[in-house]
């Protein structure tokens, strides 16, 4: 079942203006769509002629051993290389790599020389600390600069890392850390957020109890609070780079274009979290394409994506792209709404912000608080608007794009996953637009919405999304458990050999595709992915509940808010004092993003005869709707 039912709008065109159509990346989406699907592999072996590799490839695709596709066989590269090797010997050492503010005002500005020599001097750290080729680091930091850092060094040595969002538990990180097997650990005393401590370096404490395999934790001083530093094991960031052997430059390591790049752990349908695996080669042709086509970068553009680090947006378009483009990109640290609801549109005034890409959630909570707040900045730097994570609603794209693009920017409304490792389903700023829908897919992509059978459904039907073909930036594995991937995203239409996305479409009659939400046991909340299991795990590991339920309801600011419906064990009494418990218990094992908006105690919970929970019916309960087939109902 879907998670979202607004009704789209198929009918409201936004067509971009002659001027944006003749100035931009790809002025012809229909000719170069053509194009890539004519010859794929020519076409992915053209943009990646555009980076640079220590030897070319010997393959474009080897498709022997489906699903488990190779791209750029035989080629060596490094996505050091790319983002910031080859930039030093141009002028684009001085330009701007990465802009940073702080919550609390404190700005960095990094030129690509400056980031280049402290990549160097962290990936020299790392080596002296025992880290090589194939290592796995596990980060788990604020949004400062070190994060950049940090992952840039990894990749430079070779050293695949895991990127835990900081605003995991203890028990999220330990058993992230665990299914990597990471010796290092790298974090901050604190982060900065609403103007309070977010204890990150607490949480690792806890983490490393629970997961014994980490030998050392390096720790960039952020907040500045007490911490704890235990000897032999925790070390400052900022005195591994005084040390003599931290010298502004370092070898590249030489990478397979299969080599893994990085793992990060991303939601499924059960409990355990997924290690999604991406590699140097792929990824980087096809994050840098999909950046510079979808939001039409140019070299004096100030590119700002607001997600966090700690999510796949982040890695691919904070980091990544950004910097193998050698743009500029803007990194902020704290809420939107620090120290007032202007605080974004701030940051865009002062540093001339060109490109902003955010979240449905974002601008939801933005709007909130009203046109005054933005209307008191100079936008008029802004020239393109984006959007991911989940479907916008089209009063949120209205409004960014009334208010926020006063009607002159386009909005890149991008469809992608954790998995897919860049846009797949995504407007171009030459493309006209409909407010909700995210329009086409990016050349070299192949979509479908087939119903279980694999065949077609009619337009405006709702069927399963799936990837018709092979792309260069595709999951690779589920880090350690081959037979999840394919379980996972290719078992459903195995005979077709498609990629099963795990949601909702539909195409309307003018082609234009609309993903309505997940139909796994998925949840999008705020735009972050969680499993239901996640949650339900987090529930029962309290020891008055012995079975729990959870199910995603609409909600107009989060686009969806956890419901959760518990059977408490013998003896335990529902209560509004035990509910509040339950949540803070949630908060604590799984993270404050995972915390039920409400808790129902309940006696008994829908299953089928074989046993499973079905939540179609909880969901049609708690919405008030007819509750369908119950024909397979235990009871
Ligand atoms: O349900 C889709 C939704 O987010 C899911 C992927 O989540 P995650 O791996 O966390 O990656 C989020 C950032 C790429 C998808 O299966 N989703 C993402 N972008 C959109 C979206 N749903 C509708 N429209 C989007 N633009």
């Amino acid at each position: 079942m879907a998670e979202q039912g607004f009704t789209p709008p198929t009918s409201e065109w936004y067509r971009p203006t002659a001027d944006m159509v003749k100035q931009a990346n790809v002025p012809d989406y229909d000719a170069v769509y053509a194009l890539a699907r004519q010859d794929p592999q020519a076409f992915w072996a053209k943009r990646a002629a555009e980076l640079e590799w220590y030897k070319t490839w010997d393959q474009v695709l080897d498709d022997s051993n489906k699903p488990f596709y190779k791209w750029f066989v035989g080629g060596k590269t490094n996505m050091a290389l790319n983002a910031l090797d080859r930039h030093v010997t141009t002028w684009r050492r001085n330009k701007l790599a990465i802009i940073w503010e702080g919550e609390d005002g404190e700005k960095v500005t990094l030129s690509y020389w400056r980031l280049w020599q402290e990549v160097n001097k962290f990936a020299n750290v790392l080596r002296g600390m025992g880290v090589s080729k194939g290592d796995r680091v596990t980060i788990y930091m604020g949004r400062v600069p070190e994060i950049a850092i940090a992952m840039l060094a990894c990749a430079k040595i070779g050293a695949p890392h895991s990127v835990v969002y900081g605003g995991f538990s203890e028990q999220a990180l330990a058993s992230r850390i665990e299914d990597a097997q990471s010796k290092v650990v790298i974090t901050c005393d604190g982060a900065w957020l609403r103007g309070k401590i977010v204890p990150l370096k607490v949480t690792v404490d806890e983490a490393v109890t629970r997961s014994p395999v980490v030998e050392t934790v390096i720790v960039v001083k952020r907040t500045c609070q007490e911490i704890q530093m235990e000897a032999g094991r925790d070390y400052w960031y900022h005195d591994l780079m005084a040390l003599p052997f931290a010298k502004p430059n370092a070898e590249t390591e030489v990478m397979d274009a299969e080599d893994p790049l990085f793992i990060l752990y991303t939601s499924g349908t059960t409990g355990k979290p997924k290690g999604v695996l991406h590699t140097h080669g792929g990824y980087q042709v096809y994050t840098s394409t999909t950046l510079e086509w979808a939001f039409d970068i140019k070299e004096e553009d100030r590119w700002w994506c607001a997600a966090d680090p700690g999510w796949i947006t982040g890695h691919s378009y904070i980091v990544y792209a950004p910097l193998i483009l050698g743009a500029t990109s803007i990194i902020y640290e704290g809420a939107p709404t620090y120290p007032y609801p202007d605080r974004w549109w701030k940051i865009v005034a002062d540093y001339g912000v060109t490109i902003l890409y955010t979240a449905p959630t974002a601008i939801r909570g933005l709007m909130r608080f009203g046109e005054a707040w933005p209307r008191r900045h100079d936008l008029s730097s802004l020239r393109l608007l984006g959007s991911v994570g989940e479907p916008i609603n089209p009063e949120a794209w209205r409004w960014y794009h009334r208010v926020i693009g006063e009607e002159r920017c386009p909005i890149i409304d991008t469809w992608w996953q954790t998995e897919t490792g860049g846009f797949m389903i995504t407007p171009l700023p030459s493309v006209a637009l409909k407010p909700g829908s995210a329009t086409r897919p990016f050349p070299g992509i192949e979509v479908d919405i087939v119903d279980d059978d694999g065949a077609p459904v009619g337009a405006n039907e709702d069927g399963n999304l799936v990837i018709k073909s092979p792309w260069p930036s595709m999951i690779r594995t589920v880090y350690g458990d081959d037979e999840r991937f394919i379980s996972q995203y290719w078992e459903k239409y195995r005979d077709q050999g498609w990629y099963l996305a795990g949601d909702t479409a539909r195409r309307d009659d003018d082609g234009y595709l609309w993903v309505i939400g997940r139909n796994d046991d998925v949840l999008k909340v705020s735009g972050y992915r969680l499993g239901t299991a996640e949650v339900e795990s987090g529930l029962v590991s309290h020891s008055a509940v012995a079975e729990s339920a959870v199910i995603g309801v609409p909600d107009e600011l989060r686009g969806n808010k956890i419901f959760a419906y518990c059977i408490l064990v013998e003896g335990a009494e529902g209560s509004d004092a035990l509910e509040a418990e339950l949540k803070a218990h949630v908060r604590h094992e799984v993270g404050p993003i995972a915390a039920p908006a409400q808790i129902e105690f309940v006696d008994n919970l829908p299953k089928t005869r074989s046993g499973k929970i079905m939540r179609r019916v909880l969901k049609a309960q708690a919405l008030g709707q007819p509750l369908g087939d119950l024909s397979t109902l235990e009871d």
